[in-house]
C-alpha cells in the first residue's frame, strides 16, 4: 500500500425530504446570501427549486439564481455566473443538479473569490488557487460524483478543450442527497450515470500496485453493488432502494476511497473528454464507447489483474487468459444491457476519416506530450489504435 492522505470534509445529508434542510445547512456553513446554480429546467419542473427557495427563506438566507447550465458545461457560461455572483455580492454557491451544475457552481465559487483572475488561468493552474467561496450541493443524478469529489470539469469552447481541475478546494461543504429526486431521470441518463460510477472505480483499479486488499475489497463491493442496483433502477426508476445504492456509490466511487494507497489512471476519461469536447457527447456514454477497446489493448500487460477482476466482480471461476477476457466481455455486455454504446459508431458520432481520429488521439494526449494508462503507457499512436 502506498502512502496516502484521505480527507473528505463534505457533510452528507442523505435520505427522503432532506432538501428541506438546505437553508439550515447554508446557514450552518456561514452563508448569508446564496447563488443557486442549476441546469436546463428539470429542477424547476419537479418543484425542487421551489422547496429549496422556501427552505432558504425560512432561515433568512437571501438568494439570487443562475439557471441554464448545459451538460458538458462551458467556460463562458461559468464566467457569466462569476459576474452575477460578484454583482449580487453572494457569499455562498448552491449547486442544484448533476455534475454539470455542480462543476459550474465550483467554478463560479473560485471566480467569485478571485475577482479579476481569468477562470481558465485558474483551471490551467497558471494562477495558483488559494481561496474559494463555499459551495453546497443538492444532487439530482447519481453519476459524476462531483458532490464529494476534489475535481470539476469545464469545456473551453474557444479552444475546444474539456479539462478537469483537481484541488481540495473543490470539495463541497455539504451534499444533500435524496434518492427520490432521481425518480424523474430518463433511462438513458441513469445508464450514463451507472457507467460513470463504475468507471471512476475501474480507473483506480487497473493499476499495478496490488498489495492493497482493503481498497480492492471496497472497490469490488462497490462495483457489484452498482451492477446489481443499476439493473434494478433501470427496470424501475422509482425504486428507492436501488437509487439509494447508486447515489451513495456515486459519491464513494469518486471521492478517492476506492483507490486509496495506489496510483490513479483516468486514461479512459481522457479519451472520453476528447470525444465530448469535439462532439458534445454525454460523458458516461463516451466512457463505455471506448472502455472495451482500451481493455483489449492493455490487458495482456497484467493478465492476473484482469483475472482477479473477473473473479471478484463477475464471479467467473477459472484462471489465465480465458478468464481475463471473459471479465472484459462481461463488462462490455453489461454496458450494452444498460443501453450504453460500446463503440464510436454506437456513440452516434459516425467518425469515418482517419484525420479526425488522429486529432482526437492528439487531444487526449495533449499533443502526444503525456502517456496515458499505468498498466501500459499509451502515446498518441496507441490511443489512435484504440479509437480505430
Ligand atoms: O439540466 P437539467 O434540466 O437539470 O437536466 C439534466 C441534464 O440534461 C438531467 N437531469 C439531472 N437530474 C435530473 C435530470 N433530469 C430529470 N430528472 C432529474 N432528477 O440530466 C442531464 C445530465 O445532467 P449532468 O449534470 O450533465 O449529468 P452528470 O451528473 O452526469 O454530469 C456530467 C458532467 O460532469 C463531469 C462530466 O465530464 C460532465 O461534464 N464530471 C465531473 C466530475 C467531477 N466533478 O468530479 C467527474 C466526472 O468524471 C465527470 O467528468
Ligand atoms: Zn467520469
Amino acid at each position: 500500500m502506498r502512502n496516502f492522505t484521505y480527507c473528505v470534509p463534505t457533510e452528507i445529508v442523505f435520505g427522503k425530504d432532506t432538501e428541506v434542510s438546505c437553508g439550515r445547512e447554508v446557514k450552518k456553513h456561514g452563508g448569508t446570501k446564496a447563488l443557486i446554480v442549476y441546469g436546463g429546467g428539470s429542477a424547476r419542473r419537479s418543484g425542487l427549486l421551489e422547496r429549496i427557495e422556501k427552505s432558504l427563506e425560512e432561515e433568512g438566507i437571501a438568494y439570487a439564481e443562475f439557471g441554464g447550465v448545459k451538460p458538458n458545461p462551458g467556460l463562458a457560461f461559468a464566467e457569466e455566473g462569476v459576474e452575477k455572483g460578484i454583482r449580487e455580492k453572494v457569499d455562498f454557491i448552491l449547486g442544484v443538479g448533476g455534475g454539470s451544475a455542480i462543476d459550474t457552481a465550483k467554478a463560479i465559487a473560485h471566480g467569485v473569490a478571485n475577482p479579476g483572475i481569468p477562470l481558465w488561468d485558474i483551471w490551467m493552474k497558471k494562477v495558483p488557487l488559494t481561496r474559494t467561496t463555499k459551495v453546497g450541493v443538492v444532487l439530482t443524478i447519481p453519476a459524476a460524483g462531483s458532490e464529494t469529489s476534489d475535481s470539476a470539469v469545464l469545456t473551453n469552447e474557444v479552444i475546444g478543450k474539456k479539462s478537469g481541475l483537481g484541488t481540495e478546494l473543490n470539495r463541497p461543504a455539504f451534499a444533500i442527497m435524496n434518492p427520490e429526486l432521481t425518480f424523474t431521470l430518463p433511462k438513458y441518463q441513469i445508464g450514463c450515470g451507472i457507467a460513470d460510477i463504475m468507471m471512476h472505480t475501474l480507473e483506480r483499479y487497473f493499476i499495478p500496485d496490488q498489495e492493497n486488499r482493503m481498497t480492492d475489497e471496497i472497490a469490488e463491493g462497490l462495483l457489484r453493488t452498482v451492477i446489481d442496483s443499476g439493473r434494478k433502477a433501470l427496470q424501475n426508476p422509482a425504486d428507492y432502494d436501488a437509487m439509494s445504492e447508486l447515489m451513495w456509490c456515486g459519491s464513494l466511487s469518486h471521492n478517492n476511497l476506492t483507490g486509496l494507497g495506489r496510483a490513479k489512471d483516468f486514461s479512459v476519461h481522457k479519451l472520453g473528454h476528447a470525444l465530448s469536447a469535439r462532439f458534445d457527447c454525454v460523458h458516461g456514454a463516451t466512457l463505455t464507447a471506448v472502455w472495451g477497446s482500451w481493455a483489449e489493448y492493455v490487458w495482456t500487460n497484467d493478465v492476473n489483474r484482469f483475472v482477479h477482476y473477473a473473479k471478484q466482480v463477475w464471479g467467473i471461476e477459472g484462471s489465465g487468459e480465458e478468464t481475463a477476457r471473459e471479465g472484459i466481455e462481461k463488462t462490455v455486455s453489461y454496458f450494452k444491457s444498460i443501453g450504453m454504446p460500446v463503440s464510436l459508431g454506437e456513440l452516434g458520432i459516425g467518425i469515418q476519416d482517419e484525420k479526425t481520429l488522429e486529432e482526437l488521439a492528439m487531444d487526449a494526449t495533449m499533443n502526444d506530450t503525456v502517456r496515458l494508462s499505468v498498466l501500459r503507457p499509451l502515446d498518441a499512436s496507441d490511443v489512435l489504435e484504440i479509437f480505430r
